[in-house]
């Protein structure tokens, strides 16, 4: 029998107008892979918080740490308790070096006041070593990349003698190989007695590395399964209390090119990229993460530039500097790292969403009309189904789920002729995947050029008419989708 590390016996938390998690009880073992998973909005980020000391509890609830309460609910307690979260944004120093971000926190916290440089290297290799990462200590963090920056963040917490490390949605924007690297260093930290509390959207990395499984469904708990209980359907159904299918749309065959992309290179990067783009199909393009493909896009919109080669709008060569121009041309661009570079998150939805369309609901001396404001933001938030459905909350009090719908709607309503979406889905839950699917099918339908970037194959295979397929930079095949499979792609794709 494993011994309990986190006993948390109903946890109730209220916002204005949301009971965010209510009555919520469940034990997160010592030495385990827990996972947490629910839909939108379903309060996973909420509870985290509150173990974190971010939030307070409502009274009347407790959670049991090693075998005693927590008293405060404060940040402070909960990190001399060894609980860690590791945020989307793992709050590191950008401009300290690798080894300062691992050591400075232990150093600091036994209160030493001269900096022994020696003794923090040493801490700071130690922990690596027991990770297996190599990385330069003398680096500064902002350098890394994403995949390692977060191992950074994971070794911090190792070296502040974390018991429980949270991890919220880490694999997002990683790579196939970084996340196995990702899932090799929590099954290491598992092993030496370390519980993980793990919150993802993707199944399939759920299963890979969980033990047990908890079901948050609308801030209640449906309960804790071992994983060896659980399979696909049953785990969503838990979740959203119904079966899931992607909806396989029905597929086209257009002629009437609006884009034309003719040999674009840059070092590095891509090389002679070509393909043609139609007015009303969806142009789905795929490979693995670091394939090239999100460069190729930014190269279009103006956000990367390119060495040699051309691109026709309507049959005319154009180069954009400038999003800006891009946007003026009608091109939106949904990035994949929706949450940083997509939404302003002290203003609201709706400032949020109108942000793009400001001149058309603008008069001449540029006075926002505010019944056109409210009515599209009305109209948007409908349509992706937006909770909580308050248009002046502002955008920080989202679930991560719902702010990248936010984002979304906020390039749509721009009506555009070319919408280029990276990983519509990223972050959203399984049962909104197939509304966004929907969505973007009826844009096609409009005539609206759309370009979806997607490494997940089943949603390429579901909504697009046509897919290119990248790897290392360059296209190795474009194939139409109608009687594609998976493995035809993933064949081309490696
Ligand atoms: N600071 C806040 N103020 C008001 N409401 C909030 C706040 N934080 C969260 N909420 C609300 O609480 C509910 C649960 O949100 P939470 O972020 O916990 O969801 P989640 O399960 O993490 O979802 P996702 O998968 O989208 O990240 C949502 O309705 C959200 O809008
Ligand atoms: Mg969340």
């Amino acid at each position: 029998m494993s011994q309990a590390l986190v006993e948390i016996r109903n946890i109730s938390k209220k916002f204005p107008g949301v009971a965010a998690l209510q009555d919520v009880s469940f034990t997160i073992n010592e030495g385990e892979i827990h996972a947490l998973i629910g839909e939108n909005g379903a309060g996973k980020s909420t509870m985290i918080k509150i173990l974190s000391g971010l939030y307070r509890p409502e009274a009347g609830g407790e959670i049991v740490f090693a075998g005693e309460p927590l008293r405060e609910y404060s940040a402070l307690e909960s990190l001399h308790r060894g609980i860690v979260v590791i945020y989307q944004d793992f709050s590191l120093f950008a401009n300290l070096s690798v080894l300062e971000n691992i050591a400075l926190g232990p150093y600091v916290k036994d209160g030493k006041r001269m900096v022994d440089w020696k003794a923090m290297r040493e801490i700071a290799e130690t922990t690596l070593e027991k990770l297996r990462i190599q990385l330069n200590l003398d680096a500064p963090v902002g350098s890394l990349s994403v995949a390692k920056q977060q191992l950074v963040a994971i070794a911090c917490a190792l070296a502040n003698k974390a018991r429980l490390l949270v991890l919220d949605e880490p694999t997002s924007a990683l790579s196939r190989g970084e996340v196995l690297k990702l899932f090799e260093v929590m099954r290491s930290l598992k092993n030496d007695g370390i519980s993980l509390l793990f919150i993802s959207h993707k199944i399939d990395e759920l299963f890979a590395v969980s033990d047990r499984f908890t079901v948050f469904r609308d801030g209640k708990c449906m309960g804790t399964f071992d994983e060896e209980e659980l399979d696909d359907d049953r785990l969503i159904s838990l979740m959203v209390g119904r079966k899931i299918e992607y909806k396989i749309f029905e597929k086209n065959k257009r002629d009437n090119v609006i884009m034309e992309v003719r040999n674009l290179s840059r070092a590095g990067q891509f090389r002679d990229i070509s393909f043609t783009l139609n007015r009303g199909e969806i142009l789905g393009i795929t490979g693995l993460v670091g394939a090239g493909r999100t460069e190729v896009a930014q190269a279009i919109f103006g956000l990367n530039s390119f060495d040699s080669g051309e691109i026709l709008l309507e049959g005319k060569p154009f180069r954009i500097q400038k999003p800006n121009e891009a946007v003026e041309k009608g091109i939106a661009y949904v990035p994949e790292n929706r949450l940083q570079e997509g939404l302003v998150l002290g203003k609201s939805i709706k400032d949020n969403l109108v942000i793009t369309v400001l001149k058309s609901i603008s008069n001449r001396v540029g006075l926002v009309d505010t019944a056109k404001k409210s009515k599209l933001t009305a109209e948007w938030m409908e349509k992706l189904n937006i909770k909580p459905a308050m248009p002046d909350l502002p955008a920080s009090k989202l679930s991560g789920g719902n702010q990248q719908r936010v984002v979304l709607s906020k390039w749509l309503a721009t009506d555009p002729k070319i919408l280029i979406v990276d990983e519509p889905t990223n972050g959203i839950d399984v049962g909104a995947k197939t509304e966004i699917h929907q969505i973007l099918r009826n844009l096609a339908e409009a005539g609206i050029a759309v370009i979806v970037i997607s490494s997940e194959l089943p949603e390429i295979l579901a909504i697009a008419d046509r897919v290119i397929i990248m790897r290392r930079g360059r296209i190795s095949a474009e194939k139409f989708c109608e009687g594609l499979n998976q493995e035809d792609i993933l064949s081309k794709a490696i």
